[in-house]
């Protein structure tokens, strides 16, 4: 339904999206998941037709982008970050509006107005002005305008940035009713909204796809390594040496904990089970192992695992302190 194929954006000597491919089968919610800056906006607009790549090809529902830029234009929806409403329009002016524009037939405008504000559910809102609606409201009105030429591809950015916690599970309700009629690329920077959204997750970091899987597929995947933790009670920096001499052991990582003892962290390669000879290691040494268990990845890590650079990760300042 979505091909893009070997889609590269440059502003200037800038490369913000780098060589991106994938395809999103019809009915499918794909999750576009990535760090602020890792050119999932980009991706969009070009996917949606609002800007020119500089390399590449995207197909929707058949017809190329650049080349049948109306044919294509008319089966997409999108939701842009900031959805594009007339702050002096009433919510159904402007869906009437946006009807008009993208060439709905006179006599069902009217119907698919009705339609789209009953699936997003803000028909109670039909006479507010859109300056008055809440950031909820105005997200499900921006959705609303998206769907109503009934497009087989939904492009939805970010569309649950800057929600509260209710709003946030109802627009996400909302976009698993529409998958399965609409075929739906959401962006998101948040983890959490891929695995509960999602049939697929494509990860994007500094303009480039790391990884395209399903949530559960991603997480078993990158169990490849296998990761312990130990608390330790020893002094002295010989642990590190001690146990990464012991064979399967890819890394090990010491921090002391604030009553003396160490937490360390030991990755060994998949196959490899290393308890045993960690626990002798330890204890042959004369050190107390007080904690050996395996460490689960969870999504989060593997975002983190996959978006992160070490040579380039700055230090997080310290949260502000906060009165209680
Ligand atoms: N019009 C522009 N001119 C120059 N650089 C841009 C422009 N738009 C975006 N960028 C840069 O491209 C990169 C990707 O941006 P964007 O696609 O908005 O990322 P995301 O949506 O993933 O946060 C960022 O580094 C951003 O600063
Ligand atoms: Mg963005």
């Amino acid at each position: 339904m979505i091909e893009v194929q070997h889609l590269t954006k440059r502003y200037g000597p800038f490369t913000a999206v780098d060589d991106v491919t994938f395809r999103v089968e019809a009915g499918e919610i794909l999750g576009f998941l990535g760090p602020n800056g890792a050119g999932k906006t980009t991706t969009m607009r070009i996917i949606t037709g609002y800007m020119p790549a500089t390399e590449g090809k995207v197909i929707v529902a058949g017809h190329d982008v650049f080349e049948a830029p109306i044919e294509a234009k008319k089966r997409t929806g999108y939701l842009p970050e900031t959805p594009p409403l007339y702050p002096d329009m009433t919510v159904r002016d402007y869906l009437t509006f946006v009807a008009r524009i993208k060439g709905v037939a006179g006599r069902e405008v009217r119907g698919r107005v009705d339609d789209v504000m009953k699936r997003t559910h803000v028909a109670d809102m039909a006479s507010r002005h859109c300056a008055k609606l809440s950031k909820g409201y105005r997200q499900r009105v921006g959705l609303a305008q998206a769907l109503i030429n009934n497009p087989d591809v939904l492009i939805l950015d970010e569309p649950t940035a800057g929600l509260d916690p209710k709003q946030i599970i109802e627009t996400r309700q909302l976009i698993k009713e529409l998958g399965g009629s609409h075929t739906t690329v959401l962006s998101t920077h948040i983890l959490p909204e891929v695995s509960q959204t999602c049939h697929r997750v494509v990860i994007i970091s500094k303009g480039r796809v790391v990884a395209v899987d399903t949530p559960e597929n991603l997480t078993a995947r990158l169990r490849g390594s296998e990761t312990m933790f130990l608390q330790v009670a020893a002094t002295g920096g010989e642990i590190e040496p001690a146990l990464a001499g012991i064979p399967g052991v890819t890394r090990v990582a010491v921090t002391p904990s604030g009553d003396g003892t160490l937490g360390v962290e030991v990755d060994s390669a998949r196959g490899h089970d290393v308890r045993r000879d960690l626990a002798a290691a330890i204890v042959g040494r004369g050190w107390g192992l007080l904690e050996l268990r395996p460490m689960r990845m969870s999504l989060e890590d593997i975002f983190l695992h996959l978006t992160t650079d070490e040579s380039t990760v700055e230090a997080q300042p310290e949260p502000e302190a906060v009165d209680a």
